[in-house]
């Protein structure tokens, strides 16, 4: 996949003003070429130090579903049944293992967060947390609708998916192409005047 195949078709609208947080979807299948196109444009999301902390699990079989679904939230359960693809979010607390490669210009940045497990988790949570905005925006780019949900039980879907790992889940996102009724109405956004300051 070439970066001009990957950035030709959206639109500000189809990623922002048209685009709605989706809860119900059509059957359509996602493949594992779109999954892989949402990664190649979300990966470009800028973070602290490059350090890319944010790791995805493409939830997409009925076995793995099966394993998920119950850690959701009961109400937002349904949501994700009906999506072809549940990602699940995650924050790598050991990201700074890939800094001598992503970040070679921060001579001794490893070593330095190798030694400091505190402002690893706070450097992994927040820059993962980042990259799930540019990642909600990449499946929109990639012709496709989100629901991302925090309301699920993040401890028990680290010990069923990532025991034994430095990976904390923070989300989920639910991906495929949204059903007729899939969305809510619109709430209000706060206006310039009221987010913005002008200094
Ligand atoms: C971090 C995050 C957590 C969310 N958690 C839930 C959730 O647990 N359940 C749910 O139904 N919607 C959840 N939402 C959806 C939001 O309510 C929705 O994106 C917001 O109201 C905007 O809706 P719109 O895109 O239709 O304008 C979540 C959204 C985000 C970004």
């Amino acid at each position: 996949m070439t970066l001009s195949e990957l950035t030709e078709a959206p639109t500000a609208a189809s990623i922002f003003t048209d685009a709605h947080t989706a809860y119900m979807f059509t059957p359509e299948a996602v493949s594992d070429e779109e999954l892989a196109r949402i990664y190649e444009l979300a990966k470009f999301t800028p973070t602290a130090l490059n350090s890319q902390p944010l790791r995805i699990t493409f939830v997409r079989t009925e076995a793995a579903k099966a394993r998920l679904l119950p850690l959701l939230a009961e109400t937002n359960r349904a949501k994700s049944a009906s999506a072809p693809v549940v990602a699940i979010l995650a924050a790598d607390t050991d990201f700074h293992e890939h800094l001598p490669v992503i970040s070679p210009q921060m001579e001794g940045a490893r070593e330095r967060f190798a030694g400091n497990a505190e402002s690893r988790a706070v450097m992994a949570k927040n820059n993962a947390w980042l990259q799930a905005g540019g990642f909600i925006l990449a499946v929109r780019a990639s012709g496709l609708d989100a629901g991302p949900m925090g309301g699920i039980n993040a401890a028990a879907i680290d010990a069923e998916f990532f025991a034994d790992t430095p990976l904390r889940t923070f989300m989920v996102v639910n991906i495929g192409h949204i059903a007729a009724d899939g969305a809510f109405p619109r709430n209000p956004r706060l206006g310039f005047e009221q987010a913005v300051t002008l200094a």
